[in-house]
């Protein structure tokens, strides 16, 4: 698997790597309700998302299965002066013990990673971000839609999956259509158009 996505940086078939922090991770920054603390970035892409979160003040780890986005993931850190805030890790979001988190996560977010994983991963990787979470944290997470052809994640998945560790806060619909030339910007995308969701949910206290 990490040899796919080794060979999608590799060639550059990245229409979700836009540089940009998408609005809604931005907004739930600016809301106020995420403190200042410890925040993981599962399946972190060339750390866009982790770089915007150390400039506001987060100590970071970012996990990539794929070691080229790990090292692009570096290099942009380094260049932002940032890497001493940022911890790269290549690995398996499923497998979160290897990096003794604790239980000190304070904000987790995850944008294009969960929908690819299969339905065990999905179980493990559920079980392993419960662990690190601290009760009341929140987890955003954005995902595609299941289509006929392709898997997807569905709002009773996230629902059985989830429940009853975690409170949905909220569900926003979107259309990822960038690969489409329309301005929906900073997503998880393949820009091939489908449908798409947001999910922030809050880990309820034990
Ligand atoms: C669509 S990309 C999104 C990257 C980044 N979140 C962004 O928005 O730019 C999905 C990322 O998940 C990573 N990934 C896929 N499966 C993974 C796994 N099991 N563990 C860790 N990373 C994984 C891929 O290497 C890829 O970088």
């Amino acid at each position: 698997m990490s040899l796919f996505w080794d060979l999608m940086y590799l060639f550059k078939k990245t229409p979700w790597d836009t540089g940009l922090t998408p609005p809604e991770i931005v907004a739930m920054l600016d809301s106020g309700k995420v403190p200042i603390g410890r925040a993981l970035d599962l399946g972190c892409g060339t750390g866009t998302n982790a770089i915007t979160l150390a400039q506001r003040g987060f100590a970071v780890t970012a996990i990539d299965v794929s070691r080229r986005a790990i090292a692009l993931a570096k290099r942009k850190a380094r260049s932002a002066e940032l890497l001493d805030r940022i911890r790269f890790a290549r690995g398996d979001v499923t497998l979160l013990r290897r990096w003794a988190l604790g239980h000190s996560i304070d904000f987790a977010y995850d944008i294009g990673c969960f929908h690819n994983l299969n339905a065990d991963a999905r179980r493990r990787y559920v079980a392993a971000l419960t662990a690190v979470l601290k009760p009341g944290a929140f987890y955003m997470l954005y995902a595609f839609e299941p289509q006929a052809d392709r898997a997807g994640v569905a709002l009773d998945e996230i629902a059985a999956l989830f429940d009853p560790a975690y409170q949905l806060d909220s569900m926003r619909r979107g259309n990822d259509d960038r690969g489409r030339g329309n301005d929906d910007r900073g997503r998880g995308s393949d820009g091939s158009g489908r449908g798409s969701a947001w999910y922030t949910l809050m880990k309820r206290d034990a």
